[in-house]
């Protein structure tokens, strides 16, 4: 049991679990008290990650506490004679120290399971599904030149072929020169049938005057799909919808088989789909995370910029301008954005940071420029180190990089007169502001 699951168990079991005053988000050092197999070959003091408000109080009869941090006595526990374990601690995300020696610990120390799964076996078997399911129809592929829906269209191009049509939709959001640079890598120099489809116009009406993050994710979805729909009756007898959807953006929009999971956000690709879908959906990458999504990449011989570039959410920009979107609002976000991603690669930086951007919000603060007063926009800067996106911790800019960028941005970009810098993990903060 983890997390929840310990809470459950020792509630089953006869223990009990209350609401904690002292509630854990992110990081925490657990001392471990006990000899227990789970912590074979580990030490004493360990460095994880938690994300919980209750707690277990009393540990059920039959139970041995094997770990406790400051604010949670119990944090983990094992019955004595069956095999049971709980941690109230997340040893699967990434920030957890040896958290993938726990699992191997209990995987191959508890289970007995045996270690005979190859990179090599996942590729050849999403491909004879892919052929399976779609047989000799065309597919339709949502290309938006990140790594997953780039994996995506390189695994049907090995199982469909010519039978693959990406779309590449200029929604309006992208980042300044994207369009024409995954134009030029895929057509040009992937060889794959790429559309671009111009529709910065009908995301921009849709989304006037929404200011809701939610809303705004699921009328993104839902114009991506309009988009995709339009494109399928231009081509002409199109079944399927493919789409690089994984697995976070499943956990976190809930759309996995629990009907108990709660909403973090509606991920455009999942959450934020219409109840009534005219193309039926391929997504091979569904059930991967963002780091097995980039071995496969690898695998298929994608060029390793393209696989290792920062991840960029479906929504965009869209998802980075707090408040209301309008089309100046999304250029004084891209110009932000492109100087600091600039500075990043030139501080070489970029390459040890798993994600970073800029974020428009709007509050206006009061600022002076020469022997003038402006009252302009405040931006802020995010850039963060994480394994699969489950997780994350703020990157530790140095100080002269940040300075480069606050002045860079504030002397060249019209309309942002101060920059602050994000020092939210996650959790509690997610890695986009909406
Ligand atoms: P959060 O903000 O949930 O983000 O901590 C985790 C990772 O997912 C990306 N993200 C999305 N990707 N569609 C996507 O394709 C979405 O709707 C979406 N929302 C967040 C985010 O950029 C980060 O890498």
């Amino acid at each position: 049991g983890i997390c929840y699951g310990m809470q459950t168990l020792a509630e089953q079991m006869g223990g009990q679990v209350i609401s904690s005053e002292h509630k854990e988000f992110g990081h925490a050092e657990i001392a471990v008290k006990t000899d227990s197999i789970l912590f074979s070959e580990l030490d004493k003091t360990l460095n994880v990650w938690m994300s919980h408000g209750d707690q277990v109080q009393d540990i059920p009869d039959d139970f041995t506490l094997l770990a406790s941090t400051a604010s949670a006595p119990i944090a983990a526990m094992q019955h004595d004679s069956k095999p049971i374990f709980a941690l109230q601690f997340h040893p699967e995300v990434t920030h957890t120290e040896s958290g993938k020696i726990i699992l191997e610990n209990f995987i191959f120390k508890v289970c007995n399971a045996r270690n005979d799964w190859k990179m090599d076996d996942l590729i050849t078997q999403r491909i004879q599904e892919i052929k399976e399911q779609v047989g000799d129809n065309k597919v339709l592929l949502g290309l938006s030149g990140g790594v997953d829906s780039s994996v995506t269209a390189a695994l049907l191009h090995q199982a469909i072929g010519k039978k693959l049509v990406c779309v590449f939709v200029d929604n309006g959001l992208l980042r300044k020169g994207e369009a024409e640079e995954v134009m030029q890598t895929f057509k040009e120099n992937m060889n794959l049938n790429v559309i671009k489809s111009d529709s910065e116009e009908a995301f921009l009406r849709h989304l006037k005057g929404v200011e809701d993050p939610e809303q705004k994710r699921k009328i993104i979805g839902r114009t991506f799909i309009d988009v995709f729909d339009a494109e399928a009756i231009k081509i002409k007898e199109v079944h399927f919808l493919a789409q690089g959807t994984i697995y976070p953006d499943v956990i976190e929009s809930s759309g996995s088989e629990s009907k108990e999971a709660r909403v973090i956000k509606s991920h455009h690709n999942v959450g934020g789909l219409p109840e009534e879908m005219k193309m039926d959906l391929v997504e091979p990458l569904r059930d991967l995370f963002k780091d097995e999504v980039r071995k496969v990449g690898v695998e298929l011989g994608l060029p390793s910029d393209l696989v290792q570039r920062h991840p960029f959410p479906g929504p965009g920009l869209g998802v980075r301008i707090i408040g209301k979107i309008t089309k100046e609002r999304v250029r004084t976000l891209q110009e932000a954005d492109k100087i600091f991603i600039d500075i990043l690669r030139e501080d070489n930086l970029y390459d040890n940071i798993w994600q970073a951007f800029a974020v428009l919000v709007p509050i206006k603060t009061v600022g002076v420029m020469g022997d003038q007063r402006t009252y302009d926009n405040l931006l802020a800067l995010r850039a963060v180190t994480s394994v699969d996106g489950m997780t994350a911790d703020w990157f530790k800019i140095p100080d002269s990089t940040l300075a480069k960028a606050s002045s860079k941005i504030v002397n060249n970009v019209k309309g942002v007169n101060r920059v602050v810098y994000d020092i939210t993990s996650k959790p509690p903060g997610t890695i986009e502001w909406e």
